[in-house]
C-alpha cells in the first residue's frame, strides 16, 4: 500500500501561520487533499486560495470543542491531522494573566487532546497526527515559562497519544528558530537571527519550508511514531 500523500486528506490546524501555510502547501504539492483550518473562516479561505489544488477551508478553534466536533462532522473522514497552533503567554511569571496561560495550554495541549478525541474515530489505521512542540522546552529562558511548559507537555503528549491511539501514529515536530513571520514584530529581529545563526550547529535560522518538509516526512513514514523530531538546527544545545 502506498504511504505517500496522493489522494490522502490532510487537515492543517493553524494553517494561517507561516509554518502552517507552508505545511498546507507542501502537502498539496505531495498530492494531498488539504483542509486548511483557522479560528477565522476568512483566514482559512484565504489560505485555501493561496495553497490551491482544491484545498478547502474550515473554521476550527482548539479552545472550542463544538468547533472541533463540527469540523469532524463536516470532514466525515480524514487521513492525517497536523496542528501547528500556538497561543503565546510570554513575559515574567509575576506578570502573567491566568486566562492567557489557559489559552496557551488550550492551543497546544488541551486542544490537541480534544482534536484526537473527535478526529481519531474518523481516521484510518494508517493515519497520523503531527503535533508541534518547540526547542524552548529543552532550553527554558526567562519570560518563556509558559512556552517551555506547553512545549514540554507536547513532548509528553506525543508518546501518550501514540500508545492510546495505536496504530494511528503520533509524531512531534520541535522547531528551532524559524523565520515564520511570528518574529516580525521584534525590533532587533535581524540581530537576533544573526546571533542564532552564528551560534547553532546548523549556522542558520530555519525556514517554514524546512519544517514543512519534516511534516511530510512524518506523515509518510509508517514506522515513525511516539517520538519528536528536533527540526531545530541543534538550537536546543546552545
Ligand atoms: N517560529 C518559530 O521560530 C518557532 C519556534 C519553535 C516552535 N515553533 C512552533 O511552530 C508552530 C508554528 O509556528 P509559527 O511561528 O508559524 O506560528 P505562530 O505565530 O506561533 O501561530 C500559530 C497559529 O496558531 C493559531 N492558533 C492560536 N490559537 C489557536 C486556537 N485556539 N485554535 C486554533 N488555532 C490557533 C493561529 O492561527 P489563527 O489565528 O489563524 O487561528 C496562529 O496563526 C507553533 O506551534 C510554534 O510554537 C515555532
Amino acid at each position: 500500500m502506498s504511504t505517500g500523500l496522493a489522494g490522502r486528506t490532510v487537515l492543517v490546524v493553524g494553517a494561517g501561520s507561516g509554518i502552517g501555510t507552508a505545511v498546507a502547501s507542501a502537502a498539496a504539492v505531495a498530492g494531498a487533499r488539504v483542509v486548511a483550518a483557522s479560528r477565522r473562516q476568512d483566514t482559512a479561505e484565504q489560505v485555501a486560495e493561496i495553497v490551491g489544488g482544491g484545498t478547502s477551508a474550515v473554521r476550527l478553534d482548539l479552545g472550542d470543542e463544538d468547533s472541533i466536533r463540527a469540523a469532524a462532522a463536516t470532514l466525515g473522514s480524514v487521513d492525517h491531522v497536523v496542528t501547528v497552533a500556538a497561543d503565546h503567554a510570554n513575559g515574567p511569571v509575576t506578570a502573567l494573566e491566568q486566562s492567557d496561560v489557559e489559552d496557551a495550554f488550550r492551543a497546544k495541549v488541551v486542544g490537541p487532546l480534544v482534536l484526537a478525541k473527535h478526529l481519531a474515530p474518523i481516521m484510518p489505521p494508517t493515519g497520523a497526527f503531527v503535533l508541534f512542540s518547540g526547542y524552548v522546552s529543552a532550553r527554558p529562558q526567562p519570560g518563556l515559562a509558559v512556552m517551555a511548559t506547553t512545549n514540554g507537555a507536547v513532548d509528553a503528549l506525543v508518546p501518550a497519544l501514540a500508545v492510546d491511539l495505536a496504530p494511528i501514529r503520533v509524531v512531534g515536530i520541535s522547531p528551532g528558530v524559524v523565520d515564520s513571520g511570528s518574529w516580525d514584530g521584534m525590533d532587533d529581529k535581524a540581530a537576533f537571527f544573526a546571533q542564532v545563526a552564528s551560534s547553532n550547529p546548523a549556522r542558520r535560522v530555519g525556514t517554514p519550508g524546512d519544517v514543512a518538509d519534516a511534516v511530510v516526512f512524518a506523515l509518510t513514514s509508517p514506522f515513525l511514531t511516539a517520538t519528536t523530531v528536533h527540526l531545530d538546527g541543534g538550537q536546543r544545545l546552545v
